[in-house]
This record gives structure tokens, sequence and C-alpha cells, in this order.
């Protein structure tokens, strides 16, 4: 059994803002009340690798040829407490186990957020836990780690996980927008924290997964929500949105050189048929630039080495679809206010431009009006060791901030 704290909608959090600008020290007595929530692997349209006792026994996914290859057939992969050789045999293999994320730079997290023994941390996009383990580990024997995420199937699994290494007692965990992390604190009682950090984006769970609609690797319905209480699915942000705002929409979230061709195909498509998978995007965002998948995969065969023809696309409509940097602003507009006076520690890991002008412009405006006193000069990046073994860290950028003491 988890404590979960449910539904703080971001929406409403600013408010919290005036509470943790006066800020005293912590006092870890104060416990908030909280919801408890039996897991349930039912609400996981991807869990039946999870089931209960009591739920009825599945057959194994059947695959063609010796090895799985879709998401859906590596069930061993997706549960690694079940069948736990097979990390090291994917791993192997270079590849990183389905259903689960490697986390990026760690190391270099942990040396400059130092965390110590007893600190709370807030860790507000949990994933996989591989940050959330590495602060609680060095918060051990009693530091509290706050985790937020907006994918509830997600947390609910990692909190599982996580449970089984650390006190639960240490864990308090919201399905809530980081948005909201003054809100929370206020519901607890807390007026600040030691850290907060943030891993922007998505986990290689939401991408590999082809229910989730975020990749353009395989075929699967164009969803793209990260929090599925959210009712607009990317099919309806394609079904509704003007050729000019998804035109500008390609070129500001993912610089698409050919931000206009593709919104006018897309349009076209539209008119003559619904899109709604995202083999169909791939297709549309292909022939306006030019491929056919056959020419694509005869391309990348004789060594083309650039970003898949419908990357940016899919990125900048995951970016619209959960209004992701909307979202961020706010977080860089409270965060300051919920970190311990005189040395509270922000760390934030971004992917794109987008994000990374972002944080280094609200860092440095922090130093400027004082709310800073120490703020990262160049953002850290992946050693080469790093990127070669994960590719997916390979765009990471991270910053850091020191409040201070006023
Ligand atoms: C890159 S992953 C984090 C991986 C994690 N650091 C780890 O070690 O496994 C990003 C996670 O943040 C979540 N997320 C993205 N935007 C969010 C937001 N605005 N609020 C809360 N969670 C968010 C995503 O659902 C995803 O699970």
């Amino acid at each position: 059994m988890l404590r979960l704290w449910r539904n703080l909608e971001y929406a409403e959090t600013c408010d919290a803002l005036v509470l943790c600008a006066f800020v005293t020290p912590l006092d870890r007595s104060i416990q908030a009340p909280c919801i408890t929530i039996n897991y349930d692997p039912g609400m996981n349209a991807d869990s039946s690798d999870h089931g209960s006792g009591s739920a009825p026994r599945r057959r194994r996914p059947r695959y063609s040829g010796t090895h799985p290859r879709r998401f859906d057939e590596r069930y061993k992969e997706r549960d690694l407490e079940k069948y736990p050789d097979i990390e090291a045999h994917v791993r192997a293999q270079g590849r990183t186990p389905a259903g689960t994320h490697v986390p990026i730079m760690v190391e270099e997290v942990v040396a400059a957020l130092r965390p110590a023994p007893g600190e709370t941390v807030a860790d507000l996009t949990l994933g996989y836990g591989g940050h959330a383990l590495a602060f609680l580990t060095h918060t051990a024997p009693n530091g509290i780690l706050i985790g937020t995420d907006l994918d509830g199937t997600q947390l609910q699994e990692t909190g599982r996980r996580l449970e089984q290494a650390v006190d639960p007692q240490r864990l308090q965990l919201h399905n809530s927008h980081f948005a909201g992390l003054p809100k929370i604190m206020a519901a607890q009682g807390l007026v600040c924290v030691d850290i907060v950090f943030a891993d922007l984006g998505l986990s290689s769970m939401q991408i590999d997964n082809p229910a989730r609609g975020f990749s353009y690797k395989h075929d699967g319905p164009l969803d793209m929500r990260m929090d599925l209480r959210r009712p607009i699915t990317a099919a309806e942000v394609i079904r509704t949105i003007s050729p000019d705002a998804l035109a500008t929409a390609l070129d500001d979230f993912a610089d698409e050189p050919e931000h206009r061709q593709i919104a006018l195909a897309i349009v076209r498509r539209r008119s003559e048929q619904a899109i709604t998978q995202t083999g169909d995007l791939v297709d549309v965002v292909l022939k306006a630039k030019g491929w056919t998948r056959r020419t694509w995969r005869d391309a990348v065969a004789e060594g083309a080495s650039e970003l898949h023809p419908a990357a940016r696309t899919f990125q900048a409509l995951r970016i619209l679809v959960n209004d992701e940097l909307h979202g961020l602003e706010q977080l860089l507009r409270v965060a300051p206010y919920c970190l311990r006076p005189g040395g509270g520690r922000l760390g934030i890991l971004t992917f794109h431009s987008g994000e990374d002008r972002r944080v280094k412009d609200a860092l440095s405006e922090g130093l400027r009006s004082g709310v800073y006193v120490r703020v990262s000069e160049e953002p850290i990046r992946p050693g080469p060791t790093e990127r070669r073994e994960n590719p997916r860290s390979t765009a990471a950028k991270f910053r850091w901030a020191v409040r201070s003491a006023q």
C-alpha cells in the first residue's frame, strides 16, 4: 500500500506562493493528511504483467521469430521483478529494457545538488525513480522524498518499487503537475524543501509504449497525454488546430524548418480522412518532406544520420498537448520560494532549446533579483561514455541554482 496525494490542480497553485515566501526552518514533525490508495493494477492499461492474485491468468504474448520485437511482446523486460535475469541480458545488447528508464547524469546531479542526510527533496518528475533513489540514498536515514508525476500509472509502479528499497515513511508521492509544488507543500505543512529537482520531458517507458502515442517509431493511437486525466489528445489537437497555430508550434517548439509545408499537409490530409494513429501522422510528414517509408529506410540503411523526418513534428505536438513550456514557466516562477533560504538548491535537466532557454533566463533573472545567490554558469552536459551508452542523454543540459538567504 502506498500513500499518494492526488489531483492537486496546478492551475490553482500560485496562491500558495505567498505562503512559501515567508519561509521558516523545516519542521519535519508536521505531517499532512493523505489519501491512501490501494494498488490498482487495473488502472494501468498496460499492466497485464502485474496482475493481483485474483486476476485471471493471461496467456503470454506470442511473437514470430526467436525474439520479441514489439513493446507488448517484451513482457519479461516489463516485469524485471519477476524476471530479474533479463535486465543484464538486455543491457549487454546495448538496450534499455522496455518499461524501464536509464536516469541521466545522476552523478553530476548529485554532485551539484549535494543531497545530505535528513534533507527533504522534491523530485518533481519521478518517472522510473532513478534520480529519486539517488536522493533517497544520500538523504538516508530519515530524509523525505516528495515525488510528483503527471503519469499516475508510472507513479504507482515506481512507488511500489521504491517502497521495496526504502522506508515507505520517507516517500510522499503525488499524481500532480510539478507547478503544484507550493500547494502540495502547503497541504503537508511544509514551508520549504532543501532541493527541488526536475528532469523534463518523457521517460523511456512512455516513449517506448506505442499505446501512449509518443513515438514515430511504432504505430499506436495518437494520444501523447502524460496525464491521462486530461481530455485533449494529440488526435484532437490535430483535428481542430488552425494551420497557422500548427505551423507556429512546429517552428517554436521544435525548430522544424519545414513547418509551413507540414502544417498544410496535415490540414489537407485531415479534410480527407481523420488522422488518429501515429503511423498516419508519420506518413503525412514523410510525404510533406518528400520521403516515403521506403526511401527513408533506404537512406538510413545507407548511413543517413539525420533525425527522423517526423521527429520534430512529434516533439512539437507533445509539447502542445501537455502545455509543457507554460508549465515549466510556472515551475520556474514558484521554485525559488519553495527552497530553503540560505542554501536550498534547484536543479533542472532539459532536452531542447525551448526548455533550456527558459531555465537559463529564469536563473539569470533570479541571480539579478537576489533570490538566488549562485547559479550554474554553463549547462552541465553528459560525457561521451554516457552519450554512447544512453543515446537518449545526448541532448540533455543540466542547470542549477542556490537560494539566497533573503
Ligand atoms: C524524463 S522522465 C523522469 C525520469 C526520472 N528522473 C528517472 O530517473 O526515472 C520525466 C517524467 O516527468 C513526468 N512529467 C513531465 N512533465 C511533468 C509535469 N509538468 N509535472 C509532473 N510530472 C511531469 C513525465 O510523466 C515523466 O514520467
